[in-house]
């Protein structure tokens, strides 16, 4: 299933599938005028604020804020990243995803396919079970499993198993070029390669489609070094996975929490104890990829840190990637662990109830993220209090736009008595969640920042969006863009282009084309801006925005022109527009 599925059928897909009989066969909808209703499946409501809109083919919830196009849908609801909602979607309409061919790997030496390297991972791992189940050396690592106090349930439950100590226990029964592909043989210049994993109790790295990526592997006694880890192959990208992932989902694929842990034995012992809901960041601190992977099975997540200085410090990095992740509806809270102790010891010693007793009462981000930055300052001093505003100001611009957001502002503007430059004014912008939230019918906040108060240009834009046929009449006009100037000009011819060059049937093709770009909140809270236009109104509408702009425009150069040609005289390029604009007057 490698390479890139093209661009063209994604956005066929889009117009070939209806994305209210789609929502519809996952949440039964209910036509109401032009919409269609449900009760949200993104958040609890008794009254449905959630609707599917057929022509811009695209849901929005009134309530949490939620949406987007069928494939944003696939992608929240189905828990899927980009790649597997775009397959969903597809057979929900019943075609095959075409791949472009991944000849660009190439460059002398052809890459093996993934299929190969996944069947060699999976064969390559029910060897090390049958190592550990069978050979006189595999006796030795479950001893040391029984010593850790984790049973053949649990190993089986995790795939443990063992690598022989012997230099070519793989290299002599699989084949090489796909073993040191996916990082399972050591090449050293000159020698012959050999097996990287020697004499270890091995963990099977899976991903949550249950494929084994990796391995980790632990030494039975005190040498060095204590684990072992996959490199970095085609299938094994350690900033994005996480250990435990598959086995978590596998005993429940919604957890009402994630704990995030250190290690390997962390994970097996809490699973050991019935905690089946820790995944561990493989050797690394947690990545916002990792975060996002994991707020897609739970909104709640806890990180787990040793107490000592160097897990608090630990437990500060992994926030500051956390901050960017806080969306509503997600949560964080730390958990700091008693001096000495990981998860692993801490549960044997006090129990599972002492155990989930202190994931309950971990504290929250805004606890943590508040008391940890003002653990130095003297907040009854006035020099204190700017520090505090000084140093969570980064932080908090970080957050998305969010209640929460605005929440973290007023805890700052409480704790500092802050509230100079407007402090909240940072935490509103062009989010079109709280838009909505607070007004959802009336001419919301939407872009009015940006715009700078421009309303021509907010609604040519926002009717530009949601009805991309309007590039059409933009065309026939054959403006001369050279020198105009408004706000939101370049986002405007940005999207016209965008239009001229996909020619997207609708709002959810074109929103689709902007998909992790740089403009697209803004883009998105525009779309979903209802402008309560009838719909044989839109085109005058449109039409009447963009003269009032161009006009605007026009005015400000010639204005400027004019001023200037009184102090000193116009280039010949101004002159030149001069003339052209004094013709057209
Ligand atoms: P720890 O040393 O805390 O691991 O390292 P642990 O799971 O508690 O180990 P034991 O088995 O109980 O002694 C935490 C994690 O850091 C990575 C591993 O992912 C490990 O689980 N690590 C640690 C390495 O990658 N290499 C090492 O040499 C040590
Ligand atoms: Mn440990």
């Amino acid at each position: 299933m490698s390479g890139r599925i093209p661009r063209e059928f994604i956005d066929d897909l889009l117009v070939r599938v209806d994305i209210v009989d789609l929502i519809d066969s996952h949440v039964p909808l209910k036509k109401t005028g032009n919409n269609f209703v449900a009760r949200c499946p993104f958040h609890a409501e008794k009254t449905p604020s959630f609707s599917v809109n057929r022509k811009k083919q695209f849901f929005h919830c009134f309530g949490c804020g939620a949406s987007g196009n069928a494939i944003s849908f696939l992608m929240d609801f189905s828990h899927l990243d980009f790649v597997e909602a775009v397959e969903d979607l597809a057979g929900f309409v019943g075609i095959d995803v075409p791949r472009e061919s991944i000849e660009y790997q190439a460059a002398g030496s052809k890459k093996e396919d993934l299929n190969s390297l996944y069947r060699l991972m999976e064969q390559v791992a029910a060897f090390y079970v049958e190592q550990l189940r069978t050979s006189d050396e595999g006796k030795i690592a479950v001893e040391y499993l029984k010593n850790r106090g984790v049973s053949g349930d649990c190993a089986g439950d995790f795939m443990l198993g063992y690598a022989p100590d012997e230099w070519k226990a793989l290299a002599s029964r699989f084949n090489p070029k796909l073993l040191l592909e996916a990082g399972l043989l050591v090449e050293k210049e000159g020698g012959q390669p050999y097996d990287r994993f020697r004499g270890r109790l091995m963990f099977p790295i899976r991903d949550k489609r249950a494929r084994i990526i990796g391995f980790g592997g632990r030494v039975l006694d005190d040498s060095l070094p204590k684990y072992l880890n996959s490199p970095e192959t085609p299938l094994f990208h350690k900033g994005k996975e996480v250990y435990g992932l598959y086995e978590l989902l596998e005993k429940n694929s919604k957890p009402q929490r994630i704990l995030i842990v250190e290690g390997y034995m962390d994970v097996i012992a809490l699973a050991q104890f019935g905690i089946h809901y820790a995944v561990a960041a493989l050797g690394t601190a947690a990545s916002q990829a990792h975060l996002d992977l994991l707020f897609r099975f739970s909104s709640e997540l806890v990180f787990c840190f040793d107490g000592d200085k160097a897990g608090r410090e630990a437990a500060w990095r992994a926030m500051e990637a956390a901050f960017s992740s806080l969306k509503d509806g997600r949560q964080i809270r730390i958990m700091l662990l008693p001096q000495h102790h990981d998860p692993d010891s801490l549960v044997r010693e006090e129990g599972v109830d002492g155990f989930i007793g202190r994931v309950q009462a971990a504290e929250t981000l805004s606890e943590y993220f508040f008391g940890h930055i003002s653990s130095e300052l003297s907040l009854s001093e006035m020099e204190g209090r700017a520090q505090l505003v000084n140093k969570a100001k980064p932080y908090l611009e970080k957050l998305p736009d969010s209640v929460f957001k605005e929440m973290m502002y007023a805890r700052l503007k409480e704790l500092s008595g802050w509230g100079g430059l407007d402090v909240l004014e940072n935490a509103t912008t062009l989010d079109s969640r709280q838009a909505y939230r607070h007004n959802p019918r009336q001419d919301s906040k939407i872009g009015r920042k940006q715009f700078q108060g421009n309303k021509s240009a907010r609604t040519a834009i926002a009717l530009l969006i949601q009805n991309p046929r309007l590039a059409e009449l933009v065309e026939q006009r054959d403006i001369d863009w050279s020198g105009l100037e408004f706000p939101g000009v370049d986002l405007l011819k940005n999207i016209l282009q965008m239009i001229a060059d996909k020619n997207p049937a609708n709002q959810a093709v074109l929103l689709e084309c902007y998909r992790d770009a740089s403009d697209e909140k803004t883009i998105k809270a525009l779309a979903l801006w209802d402008l309560l236009i009838p719909d044989d109104g839109v085109d005058a509408e449109f039409c009447g925005a963009l003269d009032t702009l161009l006009t605007q425009a026009r005015n400000t150069i010639w204005e400027r022109l004019l001023d200037k040609s009184k102090i000193k005289e116009l280039d010949a390029q101004e002159k030149e527009l001069f003339r052209k604009m004094q013709a057209a007057k």
